[in-house]
């Protein structure tokens, strides 16, 4: 890994109830060991216990993130949804935006590009995620929609360190299976190359996500130039999670 931290973040999606919180605890003890100083870690649970992990990790290091937001930060009749500037009165600093899960229900390159616009006049950090469909690897475009992902989400933004790039080939979501260490290094140096080329921006961060865990993180850590993980199902359970980060620094 290349930069001064390493990002821990823990994608809860749709799980969790109020009781789940106490899982925290044992991450919150080891947040705190020297060891571990450069582990930024972040929750992001479901917009339902936003407010109760807030509370919670208040007087820790460990900070809380949103999964989405609208594209608009004023308020208006839209029903079931919430906003930046809502998610920042919360008391969190980070949103998570263009998942492929949400890509897949809805979410255009457009719509993502406005999120982020809103995102960042609410002042939270983003992790802008991209990432290719199993088809679109067999077919050699991977790079092709790397591109077009970056370009269009981002475009007329003035890229800042709030921006955080998560590289998360959708074939790898919830599967098991990850990229090979040859195609995910070429790929995570692409996008920071690409970012360097068309926004003049340089060590800007890039994460990686998909089916990380306890058993692969190892290697995936040593893969240069990644500058954390978005974790997903093993995020869930304390002890898979901490392992997680354990291994990262061992
Ligand atoms: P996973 O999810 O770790 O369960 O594959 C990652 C993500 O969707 O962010």
């Amino acid at each position: 890994m290349t930069n001064k931290y390493n990002y821990f973040v823990a994608n809860w999606k749709m799980f969790g109830n109020i009781k789940s919180i106490n899982s925290t605890n044992k991450v919150i003890k080891i947040s705190k060991l020297r060891k571990f100083r450069k582990a930024k870690i972040i929750y992001c649970p479901p917009y339902t216990l936003i407010s109760d992990f807030v509370k919670k990790l208040r007087k820790t290091k460990i900070e809380v993130g949103a999964q989405n937001c609208h594209h608009s930060n004023l308020f208006g009749p839209f029903t079931g949804c919430i906003n930046a500037k809502m998610i920042k009165n919360l008391g969190c600093n980070y949103v998570i935006i263009g998942h492929s899960e949400n890509r897949k229900s809805g979410d255009t390159d457009l719509i993502i590009n406005k999120k982020i616009k809103s995102s960042l006049s609410s002042k939270l950090n983003i992790f802008f995620c991209i990432g290719e469909t199993f088809k679109e690897k067999n077919e050699k475009r991977t790079k092709l929609i790397l591109s077009k992902q970056i370009k269009k989400g981002l475009d007329k933004i003035k890229i800042t360190k709030k921006i955080i790039i998560a590289y998360e080939p959708v074939w790898s979501i919830g599967t098991g299976l990850i990229p090979n260490k040859r195609e995910l290094s070429e790929n995570i140096l692409f996008i920071k190359k690409l970012l360097k080329k068309n926004f003049n921006i340089n060590h800007q961060r890039v994460l990686y996500g998909g089916s990380v865990t306890s058993k692969n993180v190892r290697e995936l850590s040593q893969i240069k130039h990644i500058d954390g993980f978005l974790v997903g199902g093993a995020s869930l359970n304390p002890n898979k999670f901490i392992d997680i980060i354990k291994k990262t620094f061992n």
